[in-house]
C-alpha cells in the first residue's frame, strides 16, 4: 500500500517542487507545478497542470508547458485571468472576442538556461487546457542568470499588472508594471533585507485582512534557499508593509517566518479568486533533501491549501504585533469520503483510548488550558503514530507534542527511516508556541492535520504553523493504518476538543 498523501497534491509521477500558476477560473481550481516527468530528481523541468473543485482532489491534466527546443527549461512563475483582454491574445480566428472571460489564462514563467533567465508568457484559447507560448518572448531579459519566479498581479488602484520577481543572488525583488502583460517597466526594488541565506526565489505579494478589524496590510512573501535559521536548509519569510502599486514599504525590518517546520518552500497564493480570499499552497519538501527522500514512482508534495490573514496580538501592554494566520481551507470538504472509506469514524477526543487505530488522515483540533497540565503534572501534550500496533515500543515512530514547562512544539521524525539518514532531515524541530488567552484562561491551541507522510500542526488558531513529512520505511509501510498514542491532560476532554472526521 502506498504512502502517497489524501489531501495533498502529489504529481502522478516522477520529480515535482514548486506550485506554479495557482488560479482560479470558471469555478475550478488550476495548480500548476514545477515538474520533472522523466526521473525522480529536480531537472527537465515542466509546467506539470492538475484542476480541482474543492481543492483536495485533483485530476490531472496534460503537460502545461514543455521545455524549449532549444533547451530552455520552464522554471516558476504565476497566472493571471485577462478578462479584459488587456493582452490582446484572446480574439478567435475571425477576430471576435469569446465571451468567456474567466477562462482567459495568461501564464507568466521564467525560461531558464545555464547562463540566463528570462521572464515570458503563454496563454491559452481553450479555457486553460492547452497553452501558447508569445511568438514575441522573452517579455523581460535582463541579461542576467539569476532573475526569476515572476508573480503577477492585477492592482486595482493603479489599474496595472504588477509582477514581483527575484534577482535570486542580489538578494533584491524587482518590481515591474504592465498594462498588457506584455511590456514592462521596472518601478522599484525591495532588499536586501531579512533573511538572505544563498538566495531569494518565489516572492509573492498580496493584500491581506487584519482580523476582527477593516483594515489590510500587504504582505511580501520571499523565499530563502539555503539559509534556513531553524536548520540552514529552505525556508519561507513574509514582510509586512504598503504597497501603492509601486512600491513595497515594509513597517519594519524583520523578516517572519511563514512556516515553522522544515518541509514549506516557494509558496504561493491562488489568483482570480471569488470574495477574494487569499490561498496559499507551498512545496512541502526542502531543497536540503528534496532529491534524495525515499521515493518509488514520484517525489515531492504541496501543503493543503491555507487561507491567509493577519492577527494582531498583544507584543507587550504597549504593542501591538501583526502575524500571519493560516488555516487550512474549506474543511469541509474533508468530511466527504475521498477514495476508499476507512472502519474508524473518529468522534470525539474524549473517546479515544490513549492508543488508537484509525485511517491516516484526520484533521483534530484540542484547545487545552495550561491549569489543567499544571494540576495533572503532566509535562507534555502528544502525539506518537507508527505503522505497528505497540506505538510506544515501535522502532519507527513520529511523535509531535507540546512541552508545558518552556511553551516548545516540537515534531521528532529522527527515527522514521534506517537506510536513509540525513541531519537535517532527523533533527528534532522545535519552536516555542505561546499560550493564547480564552474566557480569561491561558490555553495551548493545536489543529492537526495528518495524512500519509505529511502532518500539519495549526498552533493558535492558525497563529504559527508547522509542516513536516515523514516516511516509515518499506517493512513497516504495508498497511494505510497508523496507530496513535495520545497524551493530554483529562481535564482538556471537557473543555474543548474535536476531531473533524474524514470518512
Ligand atoms: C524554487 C526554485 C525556483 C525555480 C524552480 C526551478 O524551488 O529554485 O527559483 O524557478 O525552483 O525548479
Amino acid at each position: 500500500m502506498s504512502t502517497r498523501p489524501c489531501l495533498h497534491f502529489t504529481p502522478q509521477e516522477g520529480f515535482m517542487n514548486d506550485p506554479n500558476g495557482l488560479v482560479q477560473s470558471n469555478g475550478l481550481w488550476h495548480l500548476f507545478y514545477q515538474w520533472n516527468p522523466t526521473g525522480m530528481e529536480a531537472g527537465n523541468q515542466h509546467w506539470g497542470h492538475a484542476i480541482s473543485r474543492n481543492l483536495y482532489n485533483w485530476n490531472h491534466l496534460p503537460v502545461a508547458l514543455y521545455p524549449n527546443e532549444d533547451g530552455g527549461l520552464m522554471f516558476s512563475g504565476s497566472a493571471v485571468i485577462d478578462k479584459d483582454n488587456t493582452s490582446g491574445f484572446f480574439k478567435d480566428s475571425h477576430g471576435r472576442i469569446p465571451t468567456n472571460t474567466d477562462g482567459r489564462i495568461v501564464l507568466i514563467y521564467t525560461t531558464h538556461y545555464d547562463d540566463r533567465e528570462t521572464q515570458n508568457i503563454a496563454y491559452s484559447q481553450d479555457g486553460g487546457i492547452t497553452f501558447i507560448k508569445y511568438e514575441n518572448n522573452p517579455i523581460i531579459d535582463l541579461n542576467e542568470s539569476q532573475f526569476r519566479d515572476p508573480k503577477v498581479f492585477w492592482h486595482e488602484d493603479t489599474k496595472h499588472w504588477v509582477m514581483v520577481v527575484a534577482l535570486a543572488q542580489k538578494f533584491r525583488i524587482a518590481i515591474f508594471r504592465s498594462s498588457n502583460l506584455k511590456n514592462w517597466e521596472k518601478v522599484s526594488e525591495f532588499g536586501p533585507a531579512g533573511i538572505l541565506g544563498s538566495q531569494y526565489e518565489c516572492p509573492d505579494l498580496f493584500r491581506l485582512p487584519i482580523e476582527n478589524t477593516e483594515d489590510h496590510r500587504w504582505v511580501l512573501v520571499v523565499s530563502v534557499n539555503p539559509g534556513s535559521p531553524i536548520n540552514g536548509g529552505s525556508i519561507t519569510q513574509y514582510f509586512i508593509g504598503e504597497f501603492d502599486g509601486i512600491t513595497f514599504t515594509p513597517i519594519d525590518k524583520t523578516a517572519r517566518i511563514f512556516d515553522h517546520g522544515n518541509d514549506f518552500y516557494a509558496s504561493q497564493t491562488f489568483s482570480n479568486v471569488l470574495n477574494n480570499q487569499v490561498i496559499s499552497m507551498g512545496w512541502a519538501s526542502n531543497w536540503s533533501y528534496a532529491n534524495k527522500v525515499p521515493a518509488e514512482k514520484y517525489r515531492g508534495m504541496l501543503t493543503c491549501p491555507r487561507e491567509l490573514s493577519l492577527r494582531s496580538m498583544p507584543l507587550n501592554p504597549e504593542a501591538q504585533e501583526l502575524v500571519l494566520v493560516q488555516r487550512p481551507c474549506n474543511t469541509e470538504a474533508l468530511k466527504h469520503p475521498l477514495s476508499e472509506p476507512y472502519p474508524l469514524e473518529l468522534q470525539n477526543v474524549a473517546e479515544f483510548p490513549p492508543t488508537f487505530m484509525c485511517g491516516s488522515r484526520f484533521y483534530l483540533c484540542a484547545t487545552i488550558p495550561l491549569s489543567a497540565a499544571e494540576s495533572e503534572k503532566l509535562e507534555f501534550l502528544r502525539l506518537r503514530w507508527s505503522a505497528t500496533s505497540d506505538v510506544l515500543n515501535s522502532k519507527q515512530y513520529v511523535e509531535l507534542g507540546y512541552r508545558f514547562s518552556d511553551g516548545a512544539v516540537y515534531i521528532d521524525r529522527g527515527s522514521c527511516e534506517t537506510s536513509w539518514k540525513d541531519p537535517m532531515y532527523s533533527e528534532r524541530s522545535v519552536s516555542n508556541l505561546p499560550p493564547i488567552v480564552i474566557d480569561d484562561k491561558l490555553m495551548v491551541d493545536l489543529g492537526i492535520l495528518m495524512d500519509h507522510s505529511i502532518v500539519e500542526v495549526y498552533g493558535n488558531h492558525g497563529g504559527k504553523v508547522f509542516t513536516n513529512t515523514y516516511r516509515f520505511s518499506e517493512e513497516v509501510e504495508g498497511s494505510p493504518l497508523k496507530y496513535y498514542y495520545l497524551e493530554l491532560p483529562q481535564a482538556a476532554k471537557m473543555v474543548k476538543a474535536n476531531v473533524l472526521p474524514l470518512f
